[in-house]
């Protein structure tokens, strides 16, 4: 099917740039398909006659980022695309891919990590996925939009170097998927609104990264109508009542041409085309789409702490405590919201019946994360404790809910809620086999409690599929592979600026590309559980590093990982890059490559990361390009940013027509 601009008509044409209503695009009286479009980034949100349709509700970006997977990004977008085609939406408004600045962030549960690399490569295999079953994604929110506080109208000031090598790349690299469309964010970049501004728009996204889909505005982000048909943004959503008659009064005023109008059209009208000519498949059933969840969410727990092997969970007494055990958090609140209709068994169920005869578990609601009006719950604090007392393992399940993470809000703090924290302060108390597990979607302080307890396992939110994924973790039947995307600090104080960067009117981007595991390595501040890391049941030994030069910047990295254990686990390996003598400041080391793979009992495999021109590159502001210069670079392959097994040295040699000014 192909639709020519000339046969509609001007009216028709200022029509097509704006929805026909929330949630689909103008059909021109029927000469179009419209275009259905929903949110969002974990499953379908759609609403029919102002209700949430119950669809599957799979793990949160930010956990599917810990997995590490590219394999695990690719399922999660072709199981969400599927649940699309079946209920006969065309665009999934995900994902979003903005970067962790802080971690207040009250969205960071929607997004990858503070890393643009791993952000990027994990974006475009979930972009690839969902594509594939022929239903489009909105890669969001396109950009520097790393908070939520005045989001609408706060300015991102940014400078041109931190916004090329921090807050661009994860863009870049997922454009390679050809998102069919990508969403401008509300925020203002250096004082101009995203939604018109051409240098954001067409300059770079456009022009310089050859994007050829449609640009769509965030809801309600369009502040001028023929200020963004002049920036190049195609379609502004929702639908707003006065948008053809500021387009038509502008048209005719001679602010936009008929010329300027067709070339947003024509943007329309190909994803019109795409949603009918490309193939749609129904990949998987609702039980196949549940099995996915659970098995991505398997490969995305992490377990952060596990003194004296505690875990995997041997039998004995156990007691699982707290109610997010009972009723886990799927997700954080906002627009990614997914209303699922699967009941989730209790954790204490499913530990008693993978344990078997080996285990008495016993389950007591104990705390939650609403700050309960301490005198009107009475729940036997004394016989509560006792209980824990009287146990060999205490499981207490912790966390924060949708009020605490979500859209529209940032958290005011990183720790646990008061009641959490003193609740799992008391039981270490009674019993020195504590073990928390976390259900959240971004950085959690643990300093209060961390050392009084044996296991610490970040789960995030899992969706439907947690608690199915924290028992098999927990008894070993599956053994944790996940590692951190996003650096756990001892406290908020210890983030930069104390994650207080911004007035309502502008968030200063003054940390530069000093993000994340970045700014922790420059300051030297030390931190509780940095990026990638994640502990398994086996152990790994890391050797064998060679480095191959097919060309000047052209690296084959290889190293051979072996598995000491009785038992087959997956391990992801880190290989960071460092510009021993740069001429600007550089971080101390940045993500260039990864790797997961699963490695046979006491077998031992070789892993190879190519490293090109940009894993070497900064971007020079003077010569306006990535550049690299001549000279020492060290090449660190990790299971985590600070536990590095093995480096190599290697030097950059390019042609002196190649360096500085020319
Ligand atoms: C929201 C969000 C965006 C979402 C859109 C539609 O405000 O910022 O991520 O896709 O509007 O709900």
């Amino acid at each position: 099917m192909h639709y020519d601009v000339k046969n509609f008509t001007l009216e028709e044409k200022l029509k097509l740039l704006t929805g026909k209503d929330s949630w689909s695009t103008y059909d021109a009286e029927g000469k179009v398909k419209s275009v259905h479009v929903s949110d969002g980034p974990h499953g379908l949100r759609k609403v029919e006659d102002k209700k949430t349709v119950k669809a599957t509700a799979m793990p949160n970006l930010a956990a599917i980022a810990n997995s590490w997977s590219k394999e695990a990004a690719r399922l999660d977008g072709e199981t969400i695309a599927s649940e699309y085609v079946e209920k006969d939406v065309d665009v999934i408004l995900a994902p979003g891919v903005n970067i962790k600045k802080t971690p207040l962030c009250g969205r960071n549960f929607e997004y990858f990590s503070e890393d643009p690399y791993l952000a990027g490569e994990l974006a475009k295999e979930y972009i690839d996925g969902a594509q594939s079953l022929g239903i489009g994604t909105s890669l969001k929110h396109f950009c520097c939009n790393n908070r939520e506080y005045e989001r609408f109208f706060q300015t991102s000031e940014i400078d041109e170097r931190t916004l090329r090598e921090i807050y661009l790349p994860a863009f870049e690299k997922a454009l390679e998927a050809k998102p069919w469309t990508v969403m401008c964010s509300y925020n203002l970049i250096n004082g101009v609104y995203a939604s018109e501004n051409k240098y954001i728009l067409k300059d770079i996204l456009r022009d310089e990264f050859g994007y050829d889909g449609l640009i769509v505005s965030d809801w309600g982000a369009v502040h001028s109508e023929f200020r963004r048909i002049l920036a190049g943004l195609d379609l502004g959503m929702p639908y707003s009542k006065g948008s053809y008659d500021e387009l038509k009064s502008a048209y005719e005023k001679g602010y936009i041409t008929e010329e300027q109008i067709d070339e947003r059209v024509r943007r329309v009208l190909d994803l019109i085309e795409k949603t009918i000519n490309d193939k749609k498949t129904v990949r998987f059933d609702k039980e196949k789409r549940h099995e996915n969840a659970v098995k991505i969410a398997k490969e995305s727990i992490v377990l952060l702490k596990n003194e004296d092997d505690i875990l995997p969970l041997k039998g004995g007494k156990i007691l699982v405590e707290g109610q997010l055990s009972a009723n886990p958090i799927t997700g954080g609140s906002g627009s990614a919201c997914v209303e699922t209709e699967f009941v989730q068994r209790p954790l204490s169920e499913l530990l008693s019946e993978k344990l078997g005869e080996s285990a008495k578990v016993e389950y007591l609601p104990s705390v939650s994360i609403a700050v309960e009006n301490s005198h009107n719950v009475c729940w036997n604090l004394r016989g509560g404790y006792k209980k824990a007392y009287d146990s060999d393992t205490v499981v207490i399940c912790v966390g924060n809910n949708g009020d605490i993470e979500g859209e529209s809000f940032d958290r005011v703090d990183i720790r646990l809620s008061e009641k959490q924290e003193e609740f799992i302060i008391n039981t270490a108390k009674y019993n020195e086999n504590v073990v928390v597990v976390i259900y959240a979607g971004s950085a959690i302080d643990t300093s209060a409690w961390a050392d009084k307890v044996k296991a610490i396992v970040y789960a995030g939110f899992l969706g439907e599929a947690a608690n199915e994924a924290v028992s098999s973790v927990l008894v070993g039947e599956t053994i944790p592979s996940g590692k951190l995307s996003e650096t756990f600090p001892y406290c908020l104080e210890d983030t930069f600026a104390g994650g207080k960067t911004c007035d309502g009117f502008v968030d200063r981007y003054s940390e530069g590309v000093f993000v994340g595991y970045r700014y922790y390595e420059k300051t030297g501040t030390p931190v509780a559980f940095p990026f990638g890391h994640g502990l398994s049941y086996a152990k790994f030994t890391y050797s064998n590093m060679k480095i191959k030069k097919n060309g000047e910047t052209d690296f084959e990295v290889s190293y051979d990982i072996t598995n000491e254990s009785d038992f087959a686990a997956k391990e992801v390996s880190q290989v960071y890059v460092k510009d021993v003598f740069a001429m600007v400041s550089r971080p101390e080391k940045e993500l260039k490559g990864f790797s997961k793979i699963e490695i046979g009992a006491h077998e031992t495999k070789t892993v190879t990361v190519n490293l090109d021109y940009r894993s070497f590159a900064y971007y020079n502001t003077s010569l306006k390009k990535w550049h690299v210069e001549n000279g020492a670079f060290e090449i660190l392959v990790g299971a985590s940013s600070e536990d590095i097994r093995l480096t190599e040295r290697i030097d950059i040699e390019l042609p002196e027509t190649e360096q500085q000014s020319v």
